[in-house]
């Protein structure tokens, strides 16, 4: 993985593609220095997705079809013969399903990866029955010196590499799209059902975290309609989530909101509430990282705190949400498994130094409490189907509860 310093690209899109190699932004970086990394071969992904330096439900699955795509092509050209092995394609799956366990956009893109190359072999001729004297011949064949980095000699194994390659790119495009036509959605809804006097003021929108396009390969999915309404000349203003461990709200959110120009006010988390019971608050709009087959919601922590908020002042709380993140499979958000993260996240905290004789301004990291202190710190909740108001997917506006109905 290789950095580089770009303060003059535009920000969005957030991920973009050359030379088959993966490019975007260092999201561990912002908003104090604005680097981007390239990701070269499939470990690069994974350690991208595990480090938050890639984060996001969207993007993680977007790096992670990419990462699937750049996996299988490396293990082609070693092994060309490799894909007549049962279970080649879950063991080159494992390093990227290992990096975070909540976003479900993340096994999803692997899948549809992983489905894109099975459908060529099975429409293929070719026994696909492990001959292993073959496939010795080729292991040895192919671990000879000399041989190019990750050419294909194998005229199956280039299919599939190419194959791969193309499902992971059509991904991101989708991506793009989707988030697209969920801003067109998220128009109609905050328009029409607002709470609040919005002709002489702006519509106040309440979020949490960065479900923005930091968090996808482009327009973000809660910020969608944002950057799209304000386009048009209506007036918003967005309330902004610190959202503490990681303050993506702080760092993320308010960081591509002021590159686009667009009126927002970070709050500390605990503010929502209170913003609420003043009728500050017109919407709250939240991304999230899985919706399961009973509606329940699972994204960033605290998100469940703001949707009780908002069920106790009667203002809607809508989760804009691809479908790629709505798991069918999985029952309700108590079957979720939890991302735990580090106690370090808690008790250290990165930034610039104010002292004002401070003429070297690098970000640092400091220690916010007494040493040893014991820290626990899930990093998603569940937000009950009964507190969330509508599901703004790229399709329609669903109901919570209407989930099995509509994916029927
Ligand atoms: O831990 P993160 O920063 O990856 O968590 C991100 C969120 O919880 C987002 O709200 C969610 O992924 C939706 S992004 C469109």
């Amino acid at each position: 993985m290789t950095s580089i310093s770009m303060t003059t690209k535009p920000l969005r899109p957030t991920l973009w593609i050359e030379q088959r190699q993966v490019f975007t932004w260092d999201q561990t970086r912002l908003p104090f220095e604005r680097e981007v990394i390239c990701l070269e071969n499939s470990q690069d992904c994974a350690r991208a997705i595990a480090g938050m330096q890639v984060r996001g439900a969207p993007l993680i699955g977007a790096v992670a079809a990419l990462g699937m795509a750049m996996a299988i092509r490396e293990a082609l050209a070693k092994h060309p013969g490799c894909y007549r092995e049962a279970g080649w394609l879950e063991s080159l799956a494992k390093a990227l399903l290992a990096t975070r366990p909540t976003a479900v956009n993340l096994a999803w893109a692997v899948g549809q990866v992983s489905a894109s190359v099975n459908a060529i072999l099975q429409a293929s001729t070719i026994d696909q029955e492990p001959p292993t004297e073959e496939l010795k011949a080729d292991r040895v064949a192919y671990s000879r010196p000399n041989r190019p980095g990750n050419a294909i000699a194998d005229s199956m194994a280039s299919a599939l590499a190419e194959q791969a390659w193309q499902r992971a790119l059509d991904l991101v495009d989708d991506d793009r799209n989707c988030n697209a036509a969920i801003g067109m959605q998220t128009q109609n809804v905050l328009l029409k059902h607002a709470r609040g006097q919005t002709a002489s003021r702006p519509l106040q929108i309440l979020t949490h975290c960065n479900a923005g396009a930091l968090a996808t390969v482009d327009w973000g999915t809660a910020t969608a309609g944002i950057y799209q309404l304000h386009a048009q000349g209506i007036a918003l203003h967005v309330w902004v989530d610190e959202t503490r461990p990681r303050n993506q709200g702080a760092s993320l959110t308010a960081y591509e909101l002021a590159d686009a120009g667009i009126p927002h006010t970070v709050i500390a988390d605990n503010a929502g509430g209170l913003l609420m019971m003043r009728g500050l608050v017109d919407a709250v709009m939240v991304g999230c990282d899985r919706v399961c087959a009973n509606g329940d919601v699972v994204n960033k922590i605290g998100t469940y705190l703001k949707a009780l908020a908002a069920k106790a002042h009667g203002i809607p709380f809508w989760v804009a949400c691809p479908a790629s993140s709505i798991d069918m499979s999985c029952p309700s958000g108590m079957d979720v498994n939890i991302e735990e993260r580090s106690a370090l996240e808690l008790s250290q905290i990165r930034g610039l130094p104010v002292h004002p004789q401070q003429t070297l301004r690098q970000p640092i990291l400091v220690e916010i409490m007494q040493e040893g202190q014991i820290c626990y710190n899930p990093g998603f909740d569940i937000t009950p189907a009964a507190l969330v108001s509508g599901l703004i997917t790229e399709h329609a506006l669903i109901n919570p509860f209407k989930l099995r109905e509509a994916f029927a």
